[in-house]
This record gives C-alpha cells, sequence and structure tokens, in this order.
C-alpha cells in the first residue's frame, strides 16, 4: 500500500489515548452513576475505542453496536449515511452514549442521534475518541471529545485507511515524506 513509503506522524501516542480514557471513563462514569447506562458503538471504526472506553467506566453498562456506512475507501463523505445495521438491543428508557472514532462533516453522528431519539431512550448523548470541528457540514457538538484535532486525514486505533491500518495501536498522519 502507498502510504507503506511515506513517513507517519504520530498525533495520539498509546500513552497519549490510554491517559485520556481514564479521564473520559471517569467522567462517564461520575455522570452515569445513578443512571442506566447503553454504550453503543459504531462500527467498524470505534471497536477498538469503544472498548478501550467501557473499559475506564465503572458503572454498570450495556454495550450495543450499530454499523452505518461512511467514507467507504475514499476520503471523502458521500453527504449521505444510511444504516447497514441497526441495535439489536431495545434501547427504551436507557441512557445511550453513542461512541464513535471521529467526527468530522457532523453528518454521520446526526444521523445516529436523530434515529436512536425515535426508540424513546431517556437519554441520548455522544462521545468520540477525536474531532474535527472545522469540517463540520452541519450543526454538532460531541458531548464527549478525546482529542479535538486539525483537518487531517487520520489513521490507526480503529480508523482506516482502505480498510487496512486499523489495528495500528495509535492515531497517525501520514506525511509527504518518503521514509
Ligand atoms: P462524518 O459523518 O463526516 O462526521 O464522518 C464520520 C465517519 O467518517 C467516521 O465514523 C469515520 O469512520 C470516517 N472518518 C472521518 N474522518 C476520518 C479520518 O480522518 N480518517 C479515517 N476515517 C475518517
Ligand atoms: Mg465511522
Amino acid at each position: 500500500m502507498d502510504i507503506e513509503k511515506k513517513k507517519w506522524e504520530i498525533l495520539c501516542s498509546e500513552d497519549d489515548i490510554a491517559n485520556r480514557l481514564k479521564e473520559l471513563g471517569k467522567e462517564i462514569s461520575d455522570e452515569y452513576k445513578d443512571k442506566n447506562l447503553m454504550v453503543i458503538s459504531l462500527l467498524k471504526g470505534s471497536f477498538i475505542f469503544a472498548a478501550d472506553l467501557v473499559r475506564n467506566i465503572s458503572v454498570p453498562v450495556k454495550i450495543g453496536f450499530m454499523t452505518t456506512s461512511s467514507y467507504g475507501h475514499g476520503k471523502e463523505t458521500s453527504g449521505s449515511v444510511s444504516m447497514l445495521a441497526d441495535v439489536t438491543d431495545d434501547i427504551k428508557g436507557y441512557d445511550v452514549l453513542v461512541v464513535d472514532d471521529i467526527t468530522d462533516s457532523g453528518l454521520t453522528m446526526k444521523y445516529v442521534l436523530d434515529h436512536l431519539k425515535t426508540k424513546n431512550p431517556a437519554s441520548v448523548k455522544s462521545c468520540v475518541l477525536l474531532d474535527k470541528p472545522s469540517r463540520r457540514k452541519v450543526e454538532l457538538i460531541p458531548d464527549y471529545v478525546g482529542f479535538t484535532i486539525e483537518d487531517k486525514f487520520v489513521v490507526g486505533y480503529g480508523l482506516n485507511y482502505g480498510d487496512y491500518y486499523r489495528n495500528v495501536p495509535y492515531v497517525f498522519v501520514v506525511t509527504d515524506e518518503d521514509r
């Protein structure tokens, strides 16, 4: 793959992520201590983030999954979001926290929040590892953000490049420089 020939610049190291997730986990545990928390992880991108995040949450939590279409193999959003797989759990009465890897245009998160609200949860909030606020196409401010980043295409820790590199344990940017 072409990005193998380029230098990778680490944006969030394994330590950065681990430290930030401890903080986020504490904040979420405090806020949801007397609630019925259900984390909904958006696949595929958030599977690693969600797995690490829930292990930093100390209150009872149910976990569900949803798959939405996103960038496919390109770097630009198509502008329309579609659902490939809905949640299988009944979320009625639960305090739902939607977890995604990154919010870019905001279209995916807005679509998912609007969709889940029709299922009568007690509340719905959002949590993303990365936020690129400069790219918004719809008004959306995630309730919990790991790191706010500039407008750069990022890879690793669940985020893909051509559906590969999700397993890289840190978040990186591909530079123009050859290795
Ligand atoms: P949005 O709908 O434009 O907010 O995009 C959200 C989805 O696009 C995320 O769930 C990611 O899967 C994907 N995405 C957005 N930016 C990046 C990126 O920099 N790298 C990899 N995937 C991205
Ligand atoms: Mg995604």
